[in-house]
């Protein structure tokens, strides 16, 4: 049996990218076989598709660290064929074999069943990033952030992840402050719930300054670099930022004072490795109390528009979702 895939492939001229035909028995061993009907670009795909080490060593390869469908064989017994399953992170497109293709064979424990609430489309118009902003306001608000605590930062906003984030915590009932690149994008933005818009240049401001102003009740950071410790400095006392992303910088300048002085908390958040009992009961969250119409942030992309739309995510001009449907 062959199936389409989108294919990375290294050669001395550098990284090439092309839909070819495979063979289904070239996927890795696994317990399911899965029919891909959506799938979505994150940023990462976008690193692996150039060839970034960080991410993927080997090629040729098939992008694509998300993955919804049905299952088609299983040898594992909590999952039985016709099963609608949802997987993302682990080692999916980055080592293994990823979403960008009719077919993955993956283990078990790297696929939760699709709540009632979802549908394989919309799971995928989440996906990662939207999961990621999901995961980054769970932990923020475990941390003691409520909407009393003050607005909220959203960096990245017209992102994948940035985009959610924006959505999920207005319909919480936050105010939000949004951080964009593109200002032709502010009505958007707002269109999602954010109050306020700024400029990156704004939210980069006093960066060599020890301390900032207490404004923010908490921040959600994809982007890193000044952006995030300028969010860190500015938090109101005792509350937190939840830092996911690295697309302005891996690093950035920092001090002990915003932590001595006003009691703040900075956050890491990992959505590939984190185990997968607790992925599922993020998913249950967005199927339920924190569903939510992501309708307007779909891109569609199909495996012919997939090359162009990873070239605009690595040049940071993606707005929201791209999501493609096999
Ligand atoms: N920790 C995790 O598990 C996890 C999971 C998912 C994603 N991530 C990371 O989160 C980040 C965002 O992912 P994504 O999928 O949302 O990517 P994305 O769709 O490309 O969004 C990133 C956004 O950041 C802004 N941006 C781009 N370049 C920038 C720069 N140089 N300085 C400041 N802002 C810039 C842009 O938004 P504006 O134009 O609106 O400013 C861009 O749309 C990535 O670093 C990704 O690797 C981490």
């Amino acid at each position: 049996m062959s199936v389409k895939a989108f294919r990375v492939e290294k050669g001395e001229a550098g990284f090439s990218r092309s839909i070819v035909s495979r063979e289904e028995s070239e996927l890795p061993a696994g317990e399911l076989l899965i029919e891909v009907k959506f799938s979505s670009l994150n940023f990462k795909d976008g690193l692996s598709a150039t060839g970034n080490p960080g991410v993927t060593r080997n090629f040729p390869h098939t992008p694509g660290i998300d993955a919804a469908g049905v299952v088609l064989e299983s040898s594992h017994g909590d999952f039985v064929v016709g099963d609608e399953v949802i997987a993302i992170g682990f080692d999916l497109g980055m080592g293994t074999s990823g979403g960008y293709a009719e077919r993955i064979r993956i283990p078990a424990n790297w696929a939760v069943k699709c709540p009632s609430g979802l549908t394989l489309h919309s799971s995928m118009i989440i996906g990662t990033a939207g999961f990621t902003a999901a995961e980054c306001v769970q932990k923020l608000e475990q941390s003691g952030m409520t909407p009393a605590s003050g607005p909220v930062l959203v960096t990245g906003a017209t992102g994948g992840v940035g985009s959610v984030a924006v959505k999920l915590l207005a319909q919480l009932g936050y105010e939000v402050t949004a951080v964009t690149g593109k200002a032709e994008k502010t009505d958007w933005l707002k269109s999602l719930g954010a109050s306020n818009v700024i400029s990156r240049e704004e939210a980069a401001a006093g960066a060599d300054k020890p301390m900032l102003a207490e404004t923010w009740g908490g921040v959600v950071d994809t982007v890193g670099g000044d952006i995030l410790f300028n969010g860190v400095k500015s938090l109101r006392y005792g509350c937190s930022l939840a830092a996911c992303g690295l697309v302005a910088a891996p690093t950035f300048g920092a001090s002990v004072l915003p932590f001595i002085l006003r009691h703040v908390n900075l956050l890491g958040i990992d959505s590939v490795q984190l185990p997968i009992d607790q992925k599922a009961a993020i998913w249950q969250r967005l199927a339920t109390d924190w569903h939510m119409d992501l309708s307007d942030l779909e891109e569609v992309l199909t495996l012919d528009t997939l090359s162009g739309a990873i070239d605009r995510i690595l040049a940071g001009q993606m707005v929201g979702r791209g999501v493609l449907h096999l």
